[in-house]
């Protein structure tokens, strides 16, 4: 089990958030640039994923055949988040480095959550047990309509698990998101990912200057 993390860590931890399609991989690699032009030395990563394992668990989640339940699904995110936590996100923060990670613990509360139905405490019971309830410094929530989401997609090949999901689980996700914004404004942003890509990154770059000067 994560120990609690008591003190504060040298470096931070950024996590770019959103349904299917809104540009986190896009964002993830200009959020990465800005950082590194600040003089940051920087992690990039992803969840479910970022260690052996964890890519083979998300291998697993991803396969579009078969049924995973929902409580098995969040479990193996969490056993995918205990090893990402220990071999990669927590020796990075202790050493200086600034992670910047595709989705992260707000991600298992939208999908597992508002999509699958879990109920929150559940949630929180393995977050406590495994990050001991470690937040990320700042997280951007890439929020776009379902539409918007559904085109970005188009035209891509087989689709994934979740990708196969019906809109009403995708605005389920989605409104868990803006929840869990609306909870904690000051850490989880909400950028309107709808506009020209541009735009959205002027709107990253002023909440990562709130960060940058911290
Ligand atoms: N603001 C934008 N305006 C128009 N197109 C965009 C914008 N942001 C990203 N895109 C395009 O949308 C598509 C999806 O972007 P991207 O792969 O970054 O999304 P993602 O959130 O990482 O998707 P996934 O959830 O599948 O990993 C890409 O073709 C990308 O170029
Ligand atoms: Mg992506």
């Amino acid at each position: 089990m994560n120990k609690p993390v008591a003190a504060p860590l040298a470096g931070r931890l950024i996590t770019v958030e959103g349904i299917e399609g809104v540009g986190k991989s896009t964002n993830l690699a200009f959020v990465a640039a800005e950082l590194q032009r600040a003089g940051h030395e920087v992690v990039l990563t992803r969840e479910p994923g970022g260690t052996p394992l964890g890519e083979r668990i998300r291998e697993l989640l991803l396969h579009p055949e078969g049924e995973i339940v929902p409580m098995a699904e969040l479990l193996l995110m969490f056993a995918a988040r205990a090893a990402h936590l220990e071999q990669v996100i927590l020796p990075a923060l202790r050493s200086g480095r600034w992670v910047v990670c595709d989705r992260f613990t707000d991600a298992s509360h939208a999908y597992q959550g508002g999509g699958r139905g879990i109920p929150v405490p559940a949630i929180q019971m393995l977050d406590q047990l495994v990050t001991g309830g470690l937040r990320p410094d700042l997280s951007l929530l890439l929020d776009v309509p379902l539409e918007v989401s559904a085109e970005r997609q188009a035209g891509r090949g087989d689709r994934d698990r979740f990708e196969r999901e019906a809109s009403p689980f995708f605005s389920r996700v989605r409104a868990r998101y803006l929840e869990l914004a609306q909870a904690e404004p000051e850490r989880i942003r909400v950028i309107d990912a709808a506009r020209p890509l541009p735009e959205v990154q002027a709107t990253i770059r002023l909440a990562l200057q709130d960060i940058l000067v911290q």
